[in-house]
């Protein structure tokens, strides 16, 4: 069902510096600094030639990646984010097989202006998972 690492997602306390790391020390291409208010965050990504780097910044008082930097002060790997065909199609699926989606179940638009949905971590592996519809 899923295909493509569309990206990896990593929460930094600082997306300046993150993004700065990626940009100078790295030498990698990356984005303009985008706010998502409806997600909480803001966004920088990094283009690589197989896959992206989704840098994650806090945004507002109830940033939903609050928590995860009160874990990990230091910043770190979030989400992961795999391309479906249909995602709706996708999310049915899912629940049918007894895994939980994260919020009301409907897809939202995500960082790329696609429909985007999170499934729990406890049903994969410990890892969160972003769903895109690709
Ligand atoms: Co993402």
């Amino acid at each position: 069902m899923i295909g493509r690492l569309n990206h990896v997602a990593i929460a930094v306390p600082d997306l300046k510096a993150a993004t700065e790391v990626y940009r100078h020390t790295l030498g990698a291409k990356v984005s303009a600094e985008e706010e998502q208010p409806e997600h909480g965050v803001s966004t920088v990504f990094i283009e690589l030639p197989n896959t992206k780097i989704e840098l994650l910044g806090m945004l507002g008082d109830n940033s939903p990646i609050a928590g995860f930097l009160e874990r990990n002060p230091n910043g770190g790997i979030h989400h992961l984010c795999y391309e479906v065909p249909d995602i709706k199609a996708a999310r049915d699926r899912l629940v049918e097989q007894g895994a939980r989606v994260l919020g009301n179940g409907e897809p939202k638009i995500g960082a790329h202006g696609k429909p985007v949905l999170f499934l729990h971590p406890k049903d994969f592996c410990g890892t969160l998972v972003e769903l895109e519809e690709a």
